[in-house]
């Protein structure tokens, strides 16, 4: 198998990072962070194999870049067949893309002294981005739509997602506090561009 064209994620996380040195509007980077992340996910060709790594107990969030001011996380979520997250909150904005398989979102919200789910669940295929953030609606639970492989989607957060205090809901929606932090101690090495350079030069 050739190499992974990590180049696409160092373009990637150039262009969001113009994009936030431009605007702090939320809807703007939203609108124009999603379409970069399309672009992104548009091509499974670029996620290194240790990046893309299921468990068999839970799903994994690997940490593929951080803004080195923390306005921006960049994070592959590996989900096993079958595997759903708990319910749970962001607190900044985020982005949801599906790079392989697919996956189903269901949006949870306190109404009038209770807790439950709201609107149809969200199936997000292949190439498909979704927005969350306490603006638009920030509670929800993730599955696997498959129960017999593996789906990984590319996530993008307002801030450094696994330092952030968050929390979880349990089923009367009383919030337990939680930090994510990552599956990985080791980042993806987007700066060695000496492939594509020499590539360039042949
Ligand atoms: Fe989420």
């Amino acid at each position: 198998m050739s190499a992974p064209r990590l180049h696409r994620l160092a373009d990637f996380i150039g262009a969001l990072g113009t994009l936030v040195d431009q605007t702090t509007d939320e809807k703007l980077i939203v609108a124009g962070g999603g379409r970069l992340l399309a672009g992104l996910i548009a091509r499974d060709d670029w996620l290194p194999g240790a990046y893309a790594q299921p468990h068999p107990a839970r799903y994994q969030q690997y940490l593929l870049h951080c803004d080195s001011r923390e306005r921006f996380s960049v994070v592959s979520f590996v989900w096993g067949p079958g595997q759903a997250t708990p319910v749970h909150d962001h607190t900044v904005w985020g982005l949801v893309g599906v790079l392989r398989g697919a996956e189903l979102s269901q949006r949870f919200e306190h109404r009038g002294g209770a807790f439950a789910s709201t609107g149809p669940v969200h199936r997000l295929g292949r190439g498909e981005v979704e927005a969350v953030s306490p603006k638009v609606g920030d509670v929800h639970q993730v599955t696997n739509a498959f129960d017999d492989r593996v789906s990984i989607s590319i996530h993008v957060y307002g801030a450094n997602i696994g330092a952030v205090q968050r929390a979880t809901y349990d089923t009367d929606g009383r919030p337990k506090r939680f930090v994510s932090g990552y599956a990985n101690d080791t980042l993806p090495n987007l700066w060695d561009r000496s492939k594509l350079l020499t590539e360039a030069a042949s």
